[in-house]
């Protein structure tokens, strides 16, 4: 009996193709059939990192995902996309599905691995995350010591995020998009805006990293704010 291919979740890093692991480029490389999610309007982020990795006659599978604010986008673009990869592993075939930043955080990766996980061997790279490339951008510490960070997805309610900011040493808020004016009323009423950072396209060209109190209310996708409540010889 033939084997089935290996379904490998890759992490793309957060958007300059140099972040991206040597593992990761040697497999996108080699494999032949690639999965990427796409949003509805535009180009898909995770194929853009790693495009130059890809070989010309690559089976592309590209998963068209609405960007939509509710909880999980339609689960039966996960099932079509997991019946065509699964018939190339069926085939014998390795499938690459490519993960901007890494597969497992916060990665719509989960979906495909929860529907083929059982009946394949998956393996996933690491991927170097968005919540580091931000650190990065300012060179500021995430959390140091005995802290804890807390990460926050923006579009939770306020109540929620001022509970767990108030318990949190060192705080990353994500998705923040539309949420940006509410996130950074909600920090300037607990008194900490001008503790806060902000970063969008860490580590691409047009990266910007400011001080929130610096950073436009109209914030694109991939953006994040990064708080560090405690003594901070960084932010004066
Ligand atoms: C669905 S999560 C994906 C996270 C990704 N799997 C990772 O490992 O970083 C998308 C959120 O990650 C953050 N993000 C991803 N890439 C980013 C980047 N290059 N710069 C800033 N934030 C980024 C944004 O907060 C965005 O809303």
């Amino acid at each position: 009996m033939m084997a089935t291919g290996i379904l490998y979740g890759v992490g793309t890093g957060p958007g300059d193709p140099e972040l991206i692991t040597r593992r990761a480029w040697r497999l996108i490389e080699t494999t032949h059939v690639i999965a990427y999610p796409v949003p509805d309007t535009g180009d898909s982020f995770a194929r853009a990192i790693a495009s130059d990795a890809i070989v010309e006659n690559a089976i592309e599978i590209p998963m068209v995902v609405p960007m939509r604010t509710g909880r999980a986008p339609a689960q039966s673009i996960y099932d079509t996309a997991a019946r065509t990869i699964a018939t190339h592993l069926d085939a014998g075939n390795d499938v690459v599905v490519l993960c901007e930043g890494d597969p497992l955080f916060y990665g719509s990766f989960m979906y495909l691995l929860a529907r083929l996980k059982d009946s394949y061997d998956v393996e996933i790279v690491p991927g170097v995350t968005s919540l580091t490339a931000c650190a990065a951008a300012h060179a500021h510490p995430l959390v140091a010591r005995n802290d804890i960070l807390t990460i926050l997805p923006g579009p939770l309610d306020d109540i929620v995020l001022a509970e767990k900011i108030a318990a949190a040493d060192a705080v990353a808020i994500m998705k923040i998009g539309r949420h940006m004016p509410r996130l950074k009323a909600l920090l300037t009423r607990l008194g900490l805006e001008d503790r806060a950072l902000y970063v969008s396209h860490a580590s691409l060209g047009h990266q910007r990293h400011l001080r929130l109190e610096d950073a436009p209310d109209e914030a694109p996708y991939f953006s994040m704010i990064l708080l560090y409540k405690g003594d901070d010889p960084w932010i004066s």
